[in-house]
């Protein structure tokens, strides 16, 4: 098989996380450009390769090879050139709803398949860990990565007691983010009170965002404390928000005016 380095030559950093650096590097042979993700053998890489190259969905990125030296393995894979799904909340702000449909239906996509056809639970949903394939808003695909807390469906229940349904909570504070325009480290409970209830601080908003009410239920359900009140990943796509949302043009009105009252401090958005 060769060694990494005989095959490819690193290039730039992409990024980081607790597993080690994702970095740029390009095929010597073909010229074809790559990331690699270089985990140290103490920290145990096995679980992560094995789900990586197992897992085949158009929403999760797709291993090229992998290679081992005495001390790392390196996971070579497409390269994401559009950044995180992350990067995009923060440039964007808040999303219109039928652009956040399409983002929720991809990553829904790709959890129905992890939960329902490869039997995986995914366990670290954040927008650091979806990417978009190439930097073009109108094609891009997300791509779901970084499968170093996957578990067996059967084991995601002892391990994280909600089972695949963490995927489906920490997808719910994704819709969150893309409906608020607000990347925030508040925990679920916290987001359902405020998205219930509808109480905003005003300096998060330059302007009052109205949120349908399908999309409210949708957020709320996900959202559920008690995991067997969320729906699963197939339900979700079924849910009337998902299924007419994807179809409207980014113009679509949504909310309703006569549904937002200011009051003082706060803005209440019922
Ligand atoms: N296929 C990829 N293409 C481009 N950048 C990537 C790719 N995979 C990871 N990255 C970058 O590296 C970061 C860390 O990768 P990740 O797999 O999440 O590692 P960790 O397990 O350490 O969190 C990501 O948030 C992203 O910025
Ligand atoms: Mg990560």
């Amino acid at each position: 098989m060769g060694s990494f380095y005989e095959k490819y030559e690193l290039l730039n950093e992409l990024g980081s996380g607790s597993m080690g650096s994702v970095d740029e590097c390009v095929e010597k042979e073909t010229q074809i450009h790559y990331a690699c993700k270089k985990i140290e053998l103490r920290l145990d890489p096995w679980n992560e390769l094995q789900w990586m190259k197992n897992l085949v969905h158009d929403n999760i990125v797709e291993v090229a090879g992998n290679y081992q030296d005495d001390k790392y393995v390196y996971i070579v894979m497409e390269l994401c050139r559009g950044g995180t799904l992350y990067d995009r909340i923060i440039q964007k702000g808040a999303y219109d709803e039928p652009s956040a449909a399409k983002v929720m239906h991809q990553i829904m996509n790709a959890l129905q398949y992890c939960h329902e056809t490869a039997g995986v639970c995914h366990g670290d949903g954040k927008p650091y860990n979806m990417m978009y394939n190439v930097d073009d808003d109108e094609d891009a695909v997300l791509k779901l990565i970084d499968f170093g807390y996957t578990a067996k469906v059967t084991d995601a229940f002892s391990i994280m007691n909600d089972g695949p349904r963490v995927d489906v909570r920490d997808a719910g504070v994704i819709l969150y983010s893309l409906l608020y325009g607000e990347y925030t480290d508040r925990t679920p409970i916290e987001l359902k009170r405020r998205v219930t209830e509808g109480t905003f601080d005003l300096y998060l908003m330059e302007k009052p965002i109205l949120i349908s009410q399908e999309a409210k239920d949708l957020l709320v359900k996900m959202m559920s404390e008690d995991p067997n009140n969320r729906p699963t990943a197939s339900q979700v796509l079924d849910h009337p928000w998902i299924k007419t949302r994807i179809h409207d043009d980014d113009s679509s009105p949504q909310g309703d005016s006569s549904e937002i009252t200011r009051c003082g401090e706060c803005c209440r958005i019922l």
